[in-house]
């Protein structure tokens, strides 16, 4: 039963809980709450349900019961998990090729909450934010809620473009303001699939230095590259403590482990911990994670490598047989997205229409960008979710809609 209330909230609540969220003029289904649900999934970054290692979790889950029983049932440490933190360093050598310390690892509710939690640390209402246009929606909706000025720096193949955020950051110095953190998706950029070039890390690390701000590198797919050579981290350049990054066990495990880290400065962690009040990240999954991962890690990667790089060059495939010159299609060499630059003088509402007539969804250009209002040429196609049937059926189907979206 829903409980009608007439109480009015609004004196009760909090600054932050009536901060208004600009809400972005986006497109919307023609088609209404009674279209028929998608077919072909291409909106969301959900990893492969194939892919789910079902049988060696339950093995996983069965040792961790039998070797820690109680201490994975009780409150956990508000650090994390000592196991997963360990884990997290070990990963971060093999994979990125850099030492840290347990000191540097603290263990999160997925690298949603690392996110928030960066924001816990840094950002006042009304305090600048820089992100990358186009950059993942799931963290402008977390920074909006933080209440900072939003700021959008454009890329190009390279990634953020560091001369239009040095311009950035000089107006804001010129008016008396300074940024307090830069967030940047280095790898396989979300949406934009880029990866970002050592120079252009150089150089953002330099600006961080000079103009005194923070660098928030969000790598949720580092793992999961099907081509070209890794490029070191930003965390792992810095040599100033300029930089926070965000890693995730959604993508390389499962998304509902809601499991990630976020990796600081060792002088960093305890205030980052002071906004954790959750008795501790997941103790027993984390555990189980932690169990499952040492002995299947690496090989687990490679086996996901293989599924997402195919499911990429088909989608690719399709999409440039159907659409030819007459779009942009992006060239990731990783994670799980294809942006797409729609051709000259398509309509996107008439596009999002005609896909919901064919069932298939994606996600709108302007979901991408801080201020909401920009974008309209531009869609993100996700292609982890969908089988290989059902990406090279709906990228057809797609191609076709796209051409009558005039
Ligand atoms: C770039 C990026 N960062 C962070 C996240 C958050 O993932 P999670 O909270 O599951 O770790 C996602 C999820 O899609 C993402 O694409």
């Amino acid at each position: 039963m829903d409980v009608v209330t007439t109480t009015s909230y609004d004196s009760l609540l909090s600054r932050r809980a009536k901060l208004e969220i600009p809400s972005p003029r986006l497109p919307r289904s023609a088609s209404g709450a009674n279209a028929p649900a998608p077919l072909y999934m291409f909106g969301g970054g959900f990893p492969d349900p194939g892919s789910f290692p079902y049988q060696e979790l339950v093995e996983a889950t069965e040792e961790v019961m039998q070797k820690e029983g109680a201490q994975a049932l009780i409150y956990g440490h508000q650090l994390g998990y000592q196991g997963l933190r360990e884990l997290v360093c070990e990963k971060t050598k093999y994979y990125e090729g850099f030492e840290i310390a347990v000191d540097n690892v603290l263990i999160t509710n997925g690298s949603s909450h690392a996110l928030a939690l960066a924001c816990d640390l840094l950002v006042d209402v009304g305090d600048v934010v820089i992100t990358e246009a186009p950059t993942f929606s799931g963290t402008l909706n977390t920074f909006r809620r933080y209440g900072p000025e939003l700021v959008g720096v454009s890329m190009d193949q390279e990634g953020i473009r560091t001369e239009e955020l040095e311009a950035t950051l000089k107006e804001l110095a010129r008016r008396g303001r300074r940024a307090k953190l830069i967030y940047t998706i280095v790898n396989f950029q979300n949406p934009a699939g880029m990866t970002q070039s050592l120079r252009r890390r150089m150089e953002l690390l330099s600006l961080a230095e000079k103009y005194d701000t923070m660098i928030l590198e969000d790598d949720a797919y580092g793992e999961l590259r099907y081509s070209g050579e890794p490029v070191k981290s930003l965390f792992g350049l810095d040599e100033n403590g300029r930089v926070l990054r965000t890693g995730t066990l959604s993508k390389i495990l499962a998304a509902g482990v809601r499991l990630g880290w976020i990796l600081a400065p060792t002088a960093l962690i305890p205030k980052l911990a002071q906004f954790k009040t959750d008795g501790g990240t997941n103790p027993y999954v984390s555990r189980v994670a932690t169990y499952y991962l040492r002995k299947h890690m690496h090989e687990h990667v490679e086996e996901l490598r293989a599924i997402y790089r195919q499911k990429r060059d088909t989608m690719l495939e399709r999409l440039r047989a159907g659409l030819g010159d007459s779009a942009e299609i992006s060239n990731p060499d990783g994670g799980f997205f294809i942006w797409i630059r729609l051709p000259e003088g398509t309509n996107p509402q008439k596009l999002l229409s005609l896909a919901a007539e064919r069932r298939i969804s994606y996600v709108p250009g302007p979901y991408f960008f801080p201020g909401g209002d920009t974008g309209f040429d531009h869609i993100r196609l996700a292609f982890s979710w969908a089988s290989l049937d059902e990406i090279r059926q709906g990228t057809d189907l797609l191609c076709d809609a796209i051409k009558a979206a005039r």
